[in-house]
């Protein structure tokens, strides 16, 4: 077997079991914690998801990090597992999903910052460094903020209970203002769900 069919079968396995996991258990810390599992050991096949794979923006556009789409669920949107692939300087304000979220390293070191809200705004209440083996799992209210730092290409898996062009009560919170606001509907996702296919599809297109 090559190994492009071998990841896609481990990816349709490592998300079919995580299906099977929410529709169990529902979303709760316990089963985002065994979803975090079920991506740390698909995360461990680091070359199926290199930096030649899925690169990070070049340094002289102003995005710093690609997401690239490599699974959703395609009538509901469900399930929406990504790889993202970041440069410094990657800096996010404090932010919820509301959806479940679970990231999971890859390579390098991506701080997650997590906050509880105040009147005044946020609070710091804890960070996690992700990197390679560890991760982080979030609930639909849960806030948390990402910055990079490192030189080169980071590497994650960020998967969320609905495909990001669908969460539209998404907030952030505005340092300057003071004001929580809505994201602007994310729309930049690289779609690479023909890792999935391969390699009927291209057997198709010879
Ligand atoms: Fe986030």
């Amino acid at each position: 077997m090559s190994w492009h069919q071998e990841r896609k079968e481990a990816i349709c396995l490592t998300v079919h079991n995580i299906r099977m996991i929410e529709n169990e258990n529902g979303v709760t810390k316990p089963a985002l914690t065994e979803i975090l599992g079920q991506l740390q050991g698909l995360a461990t096949q680091v070359e199926w998801f290199s930096e030649d794979e899925f690169p990070a923006p070049d340094l002289d556009v102003a995005e710093s990090s690609h997401v690239y789409r490599i699974s959703e669920d395609p009538n509901d949107h469900r399930f929406a597992l990504y790889v993202q692939s970041a440069r410094a300087p990657t800096s996010t304000p404090p932010h919820n999903h509301d959806t479940w979220a679970v990231i999971a390293g890859i390579n390098g070191n991506e701080l997650n910052r997590f906050y509880r809200a105040t009147e005044e705004g946020v609070e710091v209440v804890g960070s996690h460094v992700v990197q390679a083996g560890t991760g982080v799992t979030l609930l639909p209210d849960d806030l948390h903020s990402i910055h990079i730092t490192d030189e080169g290409c980071v590497i994650n898996f960020h998967m969320y209970g609905l495909g990001l062009e669908y969460l539209t009560e998404r907030q952030y919170y505005d340092r300057i203002s003071g004001e929580w606001k809505v994201f602007a509907r994310y729309d930049n996702i690289i779609d690479a769900r023909h890792i999935l296919q391969w390699p009927s599809k291209l057997l198709q297109l010879n």
